[in-house]
């Protein structure tokens, strides 16, 4: 009940801080489930920190769990539901980290519907269960375990998959959820070249791999694993399928670090 209130507490001041635009304050929220965020606000901390994040290995008690829950209408629906309520003020309402609350967050509250196709169950499972307030993510992400049922959070995860495979998609239409990621990719990439990070033929080659890889992510998502193992795994299937080559695969990693390390992309 407390934490009920308290959660209506948390996204009215989520809600105002969005409304406030970029002014409103900077993340710690006074409650032990939102930690202050300890990485350096530095290129080379949030850089570090990210990619500390995206390689985080699944604790053992979650580690190989799989979905039980069929990701059918009713599922859909009462993920819809814990969604709308619970996470649409951070993540946004197509999932894509842009909430009404995130402007002012750091680490920013991650593109869900993108990355859960790369995550495993158990990964999912894991950060919604007990979310961000310790190593390696020190982030405002909540723990949900106790504010809603197992059963409950895996409607959440067929969710937010729904939303990232063009499944689900509020307000936005069948089949954009691509181009808005691809545009999105255009135009970070176009910074990163603007910035010196990266020349542009290597802007070129990651957006093509990358390409590659939204189109095997479109078979489905992994069962299990972290995205730092999800994405060697395809980059290693890739080469073996001779789609690229391993000297391809050497340079996506080289240039998604260094992304990463400029804080241009999570
Ligand atoms: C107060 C803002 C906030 C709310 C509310 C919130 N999140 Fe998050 N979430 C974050 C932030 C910030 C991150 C990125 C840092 C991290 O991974 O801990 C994150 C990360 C995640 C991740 C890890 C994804 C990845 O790419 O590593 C998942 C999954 C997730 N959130 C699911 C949810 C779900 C489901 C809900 C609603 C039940 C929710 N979040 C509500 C802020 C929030």
């Amino acid at each position: 009940m407390k934490l009920v209130i308290w959660l209506a507490a948390l996204v009215m001041i989520l809600a105002a801080c969005g409304a406030a635009g970029e002014t409103a304050v900077s993340t710690p929220l006074p409650t032990a489930t939102t930690p202050a965020t300890t990485q350096g606000r530095g290129m080379m901390g949030m850089g570090s920190g990210m990619m500390a994040r995206h390689n985080a290995p699944v604790p053992e008690e979650y580690a190989g769990l799989a979905n039980p829950v069929p990701a059918d209408e009713e599922s859909l629906a009462r993920g819809e539901e814990i969604y709308t309520k619970y996470c649409v003020v951070c993540h946004g309402e197509a999932g894509m980290g842009d909430g009404p609350g995130a402007a002012n967050l750091d680490p920013q509250p991650a593109p869900i519907a993108h990355t859960s196709q790369m995550l495993g169950d158990d990964y999912l499972f894991w950060r919604i269960s007990e979310g961000g307030a310790h190593d390696p993510f020190n982030s405002a992400m909540p723990a949900w375990q106790t504010a809603f049922d197992e059963n409950a959070r895996w409607d959440a995860i067929n969710y937010i998959r729904a939303l990232g495979s063009g499944q689900m998609m509020p307000g936005m239409g069948m089949g954009r959820m691509a181009d808005t990621e691809a545009a999105q990719r255009a135009a970070m990439l176009d910074q990163a070249v603007s910035e010196g990070v990266l020349t542009q033929d290597e802007a070129n080659q990651f957006d093509t791999v990358h390409a590659l890889m939204d189109s095997l992510m479109a078979a489905g998502p992994p069962a299990t694993g972290s995205m730092g193992q999800n994405q060697q795994q395809m980059l290693d299937d890739m080469v073996a399928a001779g789609t690229i080559t391993q000297a391809q695969a050497d340079a996506f990693n080289d240039i998604h670090d260094r992304l990463l390390e400029a804080g241009l992309m999570q």
